[in-house]
């Protein structure tokens, strides 16, 4: 069974991933009105990827017996002041997010929680990839500048990332 305290943060989690799923929407939104449609791609695929973490999540309330509960998600951003803006903050949202997986473990460890940190161990190599992949694109896009024709390569670049399931 999940203690009381770890069963409301990973609800809590649940929110977080489908509020990151629901920003990263807002930027599907705002890449499509600048034509950028392989940027809007990514982020359709990122978009994805949250949805998935929450089903992660989800799957392991229930799977120890705890009772999955659901909050109102916030409503996001959803203008941004250039590509490079909206790309760095994904950046430090995913910096925010890993801070809230940080955070989880060490409840986990604190609750002597084994089978919550083990499951959670999935979320911390999972952060340093999505971390890296933004991380990525924002030095790509720092490096293109005001270069329209470099933007222009590098939404086709974008426009090829297809989302696989993570192995579990
Ligand atoms: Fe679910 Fe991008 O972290």
């Amino acid at each position: 069974m999940l203690s009381p305290k770890m069963e409301k943060a990973l609800n809590d989690q649940i929110n977080a991933e489908m509020f990151s799923a629901y920003l990263y929407l807002a930027m599907v939104a705002y890449f499509q009105d600048k034509n950028l449609s392989g940027f809007a791609n990514w982020m359709t695929v990122q978009n994805q990827e949250e949805s998935f973490h929450a089903m992660k999540f989800f799957r392991y309330v229930a799977e120890r017996g705890g009772r999955v509960t659901l909050g109102a998600i916030d409503k996001p951003q959803f203008e941004w002041e250039s590509p490079l803006a909206a790309m760095e903050a994904a950046q430090q949202h995913e910096a925010y997010i890993t801070g809230r997986i940080n955070d989880l473990m060490n409840l986990a460890i604190k609750e002597k929680d084994h089978a919550s940190a083990n499951f959670l161990n999935w979320f911390v190599a999972e952060q340093v990839e999505e971390e890296d992949s933004v991380n990525e694109v924002v030095q790509k896009l720092r490096m293109v500048g005001s270069n329209g024709g470099g933007l222009f390569m590098m939404d086709r670049d974008m426009a090829t990332r297809v989302f696989t399931p993570p192995v579990e």
